[in-house]
């Protein structure tokens, strides 16, 4: 029966790589050092503007879906892994051949965020993380049948996540900068990678630092990105330890007055998925308020907090970027482009999915 199984897991292996083969239009994806980021991609020249224009609709309609589409693709490039599946046939009651592997990775800027669970795994949308929270898939998928109307097969759902990521951003007050087409589409998606990549509201700043740099991004690149939560909201259970009576030395600096107005926002339903702002000043501007909120002990995660509490080097950052937005602004940029980046290394397996939330 085992044999059974894996032998029909590799099947759907093998055919799932022959379509992501056929699919695939360029060398996309992983790639050589030397090369362009992406390689060279095929152009849809009417990409950017049909993207600008859903995101610009959507964020009408419900101004804290750019907050949701800025988060999607930091969800999607955090992700992480690398598994082998390894196929034996039997055949006529010998056990025969063939032990072949195939290496399924989900890495880096893949959309992988955006896969259903199917039979041959569970995806990243019902992780700890991503379950109840992550928003905009429809938007994503609004523009994904546009493009492919206008351009099969000719743009990911990666590159799309990206250039949503950077208009959501532009649009809502803060910097523009040039996204690079040409990230491929994975063939696979991993829950579990996306439990153990993706950081907690309740991390320490040591761990921030770590998961950011198991993925090649810095100290600084982590203080820079945290400023996406200048923008959006989140749930009462992502920061309610903070909340507890004696809840002690996460709060150490934390302002008092805050923390009560958290308590009473908290306790009104009793249910943990009460929104709070993460920028209570300036919600729905993408600025550097978020920088002046942590000093004056206002962040509302705890991972927001420990930037200025747990480590003199995140605060001195911190401290920089509140009296300079322009220097905010600067990094980052450079950040979003270099964690837009992140990519399966050379010679995985992409595609370009006609449909973003399936394999297909
Ligand atoms: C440094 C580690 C980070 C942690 C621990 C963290 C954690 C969280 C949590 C817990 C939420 C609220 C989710 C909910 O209640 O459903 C959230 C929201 C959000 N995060 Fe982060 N995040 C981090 C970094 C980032 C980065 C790098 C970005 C983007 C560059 C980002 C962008 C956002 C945005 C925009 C929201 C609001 C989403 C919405 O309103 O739909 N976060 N984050």
């Amino acid at each position: 029966m085992a044999t059974y199984l894996v032998f029909h897991l590799c099947l759907i292996m093998s055919n799932l790589i022959a379509l992501a083969s056929a699919n695939m239009q360029a060398s996309y994806g992983g790639g050589d050092e030397n090369q362009p980021l992406f390689g060279t991609p095929p152009i849809c020249p009417e990409a950017e503007a049909i993207v600008f224009s859903w995101v610009q609709t959507a964020i009408a309609e419900d101004p804290r879906m750019a907050a949701s589409l800025l988060r999607l693709h930091f969800h999607d490039c955090f992700v992480n892994e690398s598994h082998s599946v390894f196929c034996t046939f039997k055949v006529h009651r010998k056990v025969f051949m063939n032990m072949s592997e195939f290496l399924v990775l989900i890495q880096g800027c893949d959309a992988s965020v955006l896969l259903d669970d199917n039979e041959n795994f569970l995806g990243e949308k019902t992780a700890a993380p991503n379950v109840n929270s992550l928003r905009g898939f429809e938007v994503i998928d609004a523009i994904k049948s546009e493009i492919e109307s206008v351009c099969p097969q000719t743009v990911s759902c990666a590159d799309i996540l990206a250039i949503a990521a950077r208009d959501s951003v532009g649009l809502s007050g803060g910097p523009f900068w040039k996204v690079e087409f040409g990230r491929g589409d994975s063939i696979s998606a991993s829950k579990s990678a996306a439990q153990n990549n993706i950081p907690g509201p309740n991390s320490t700043v040591a761990t921030l630092v770590s998961k950011f740099q198991n993925l090649g991004l810095s100290l600084r690149d982590m203080v820079a990105l945290s400023g996406g939560h200048t923008l959006g909201k989140a749930r009462c259970v992502t920061f309610s330890s903070r909340l507890l009576p004696n809840s002690g030395s996460p709060n150490e600096g934390a302002n008092q007055e805050f923390i009560e107005s958290l308590k009473q926002l908290c306790s009104v339903s009793g249910s943990g998925s009460t929104l709070a702002q993460l920028d209570i000043v300036t919600p729905a501007t993408f600025d550097n308020q978020y920088y002046i909120n942590l000093l004056s002990g206002e962040g509302l995660l705890q991972s927001d907090h420990v930037l200025v509490t747990g480590d003199h080097q995140t605060r001195e950052i911190v401290e920089n970027y509140a009296v300079d937005p322009v220097a905010f602004f600067e990094d980052f940029k450079q950040s979003m482009v270099k964690m837009g980046s992140l990519k399966p290394p050379a010679g995985t397996q992409t595609m370009i999915r006609t449909n973003c939330r399936t394999v297909s």
